[in-house]
């Protein structure tokens, strides 16, 4: 088989497994095999690029970065849906369409996702363009970002679809997917995102498709529009969808049903009014569409909604409560976060006495006071928010909420960075609150797990002086910890010991407890796999972070900044000096003898023998270092076809060795 054939091949056996795994939900290849036979079509792509097939499946992990999204003009206008909020409505519109017509007419009831509207069009069975909604005439293209989500084919499978087409549907952030991220940026120091909407919403506008894959988002399709559709209806439409790929909403699980009257439209919503709490995704009502395309044509539009369809909004649970304060808080990266503190109240099965208010934006644009009645609604959140105020209730003298000018914590002036929504306190090194968060991060069971300290001792040691950053836990005494109330010759042996266990904790938790902004676990990961110590760490740039996988540049950024910062700087040296990891305890495991031990490769254009990763990957199995930017620290460029002349140009001008591909192969043969 030559190389073209077995890209064919590869990118079939991957797309078929896609399918079975993110639209079937019946996986049938192991990670394992998946990653290998990825990993080998990349590695062929690389060497081919002449081949590369801009839907090949290689695309799902993103890349491409879109500086500006392109306005596109829709071809069918995306219009919206007239809500409803009683059956009594939903009968009145049963009762428009059948006079309209002059006889009984057939629905289907859909769940309405709560996510973000897009349009994809597919030429000769190849997904093309993805467009958002926009204002209904005109969209973003976010082609490259809509290629990484797994559940929407790249390539369609069986045949019978038109050669030009578009389908419609909706994005969407399931809730593990959704909590997790939080969970990952409470761990980062970094502000949680309000609800999975707004999440899949901000993700489909990001540049970097990268970091658009990670988010792991998801789409139902619910919509076939071509110039002359082949089929009768919209039920039709979308089974059929289903059999060229695409990820319809399950008729056995109910997310789709064919509705002969009002009765069984109404048995859909009584089912989804009490079942949408089980659903691992947010929706926010039904919508109801007559079925029979000449009969949604006769029905026709109005200026903004389509007749032969209504959407029927769930009630969100609300309840009305007062406000009493408000509270800043200070998070340990001086980040502050107002929580409106409320008169209890009941609220979907639990009681609610606060409620998040985001940042400044936020309460200006709710235009609070003090005392008044507020509406409080769950959604998706985790913490519940405050959605109105019932102003006719509000009372005279009143006191107006604005944000604060200094920090509550530290009285330091507070700073918001241009563009963002969030104000910090910059007072790092001073602001106690931050000085206790840091420690307290630090010793978290994620992080240092160390045993027998919690935050109310952090507050004490901190109180008494005794700590005021992590590297000071090291130096506490016996002496001095049995002269502290509540402390006892057992609880200090308990402590002490938690504390000299900690130095025995690998690097990649050491440097998610450093508490660098953005960098949570995952990412401690990576940048301790990738820089092995904390001094290669510390000396990377910018463009060396970025380079590695899933860095972006706002994590680097920060990583750089926070290492140009003298009293981290110091904090880790004292860390070092105490003997805790910042670096990894051993060499990556090889059975390969190391030939390139000591030299330090920059890999520049294309290869004969062996794809770019491939390559990087054999020289650090025979343990060499890959560097991605020419210096005088590098010993080689390994320099294969095509290579940028800048970069030969570099390695002239600093001495530094060029090798081929052949020079290269002898060298590693000895
Ligand atoms: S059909 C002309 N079906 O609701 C009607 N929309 O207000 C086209 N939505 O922008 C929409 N689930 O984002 C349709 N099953 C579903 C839906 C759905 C969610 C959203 C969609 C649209 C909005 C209309």
């Amino acid at each position: 088989m030559d190389f073209t054939q077995r890209i064919a091949q590869l990118t079939e056996q991957l797309n078929e497994a896609n399918h079975k795994y993110y639209v079937l939900s019946e996986p049938d290849m192991s990670d394992q095999e998946f990653d290998q036979l990825l990993k080998e079509l990349e590695t062929l792509e690389n060497e081919h690029p002449e081949l590369a097939d801009p839907n090949s499946p290689t695309k799902r992990v993103g890349g491409d970065i879109t500086k500006k999204f392109d306005t596109l003009k829709h071809k069918y206008p995306m219009l919206s849906l007239s809500n409803s909020y009683s059956l009594g409505e939903i009968e009145e519109f049963d009762a428009r369409v059948r006079k309209a017509i002059g006889k009984e007419v057939e629905y289907v009831c859909e769940l309405k996702y709560d996510g973000v509207a897009i349009g994809i069009t597919y030429e000769n069975g190849k997904l093309v363009r993805a467009v958002t909604r926009g204002d209904g005439e005109k969209g973003e293209v976010v082609t490259a970002n809509v290629k990484t989500i797994r559940s929407i084919p790249l390539s369609l499978r069986g045949e019978g679809y038109p050669a030009e087409f578009e389908i419609r549907g909706e994005i969407f952030m399931p809730h593990k997917v959704f909590a997790e991220l939080n969970k990952e940026r409470e761990a980062a120091g970094e502000a949680l995102l309000a609800n999975p909407r707004n999440t899949a919403s901000g993700t489909m506008k990001m540049q970097d498709s990268k970091v658009v894959a990670q988010r792991k988002l998801d789409c139902y399709l619910y919509g076939f529009y071509t110039n002359r559709t082949p089929f009768a209806g919209h039920f039709q439409s979308i089974q059929e969808c289903q059999k060229w790929g695409f990820k319809v909403p399950p008729e056995n699980k109910k997310f789709i049903a064919l509705c002969r009257n009002i009765a069984d439209i109404e048995a859909f919503i009584k089912h989804w009014d009490t079942e949408r709490h089980h659903l691992p995704f947010d929706i926010d009502g039904i919508v109801i569409k007559v079925n029979e395309y000449a009969v949604q044509e006769e029905l026709g539009y109005t200026a903004k909604s389509p007749r032969w369809a209504i959407a029927y909004k769930f009630s969100a649970e609300q309840a009305k409560t007062t406000l009493n304060t408000v509270t800043f808080q200070v998070g340990r990266t001086g980040a502050i976060t107002p929580v409106a503190n409320l008169d209890p109240v009941s609220l979907g099965g639990t009681t609610v006495k606060r409620a998040s208010l985001h940042n400044a934006d936020q309460i200006e644009k709710l235009d609070l006071y003090l005392g008044d009645q507020v509406l409080v609604e769950k959604g998706g959140e985790i913490i519940p928010k405050i959605v109105g105020v019932d102003v006719s209730k509000r009372g005279p003298h009143l006191q107006k909420v604005t944000f604060i000018d200094d920090c509550p914590e530290c009285g330091s002036q507070l700073t918001r960075l241009e563009g963002e929504a969030q104000h910090y306190c910059p007072n790092a090194t001073g602001c106690p609150t931050q000085i206790k968060g840091r420690i307290i991060h630090y010793i978290s069971r994620r992080a240092m797990n160390i045993d027998g300290l919690g935050e109310e001792t952090v507050d004490l040691l901190y109180e008494k002086r005794m700590i005021h950053d992590p590297a000071d836990l090291y130096q506490l005494t016996s002496e001095q910890l049995l002269t502290l109330d509540r402390f006892a010759e057992k609880s200090v042996n308990n402590l002490l010991a938690g504390i000299e266990i900690s130095k025995t904790v690998p690097f990649d938790k050491v440097l998610f407890g450093l508490g660098i902004r953005m960098v949570g676990e995952t990412v401690a990961k990576k940048l301790s796999k990738q820089f092995r110590t904390i001094e290669a760490l510390m000396a990377a740039t910018e463009e060396e972070l970025t380079a590695v996988n899933e860095i972006g540049g706002k994590i680097a950024e920060n990583c750089v900044a926070f290492f140009n910062e003298p009293v981290n700087r110091k904090l880790i040296t004292r860390l070092e000096d105490y003997g805790v990891q910042l670096s990894l305890a051993e060499a990556p495991v090889s059975d390969k003898k190391q030939v390139l031990a000591g030299s330090s490769f920059v890999v520049s254009g294309v290869f004969s023998s062996y794809g770019r990763d491939e390559l990087k990957q054999l020289i650090e199995e025979l343990g060499g270092e890959v560097k991605s930017g020419v210096s005088k620290n590098v010993s080689y460029l390994l320099a294969g076809d095509g290579m940028g002349p800048a970069k030969l140009q570099k390695a002239q001008d600093l001495g530094v060795k060029l090798l081929s591909e052949e020079d290269f192969k002898a060298l590693i043969e000895g």
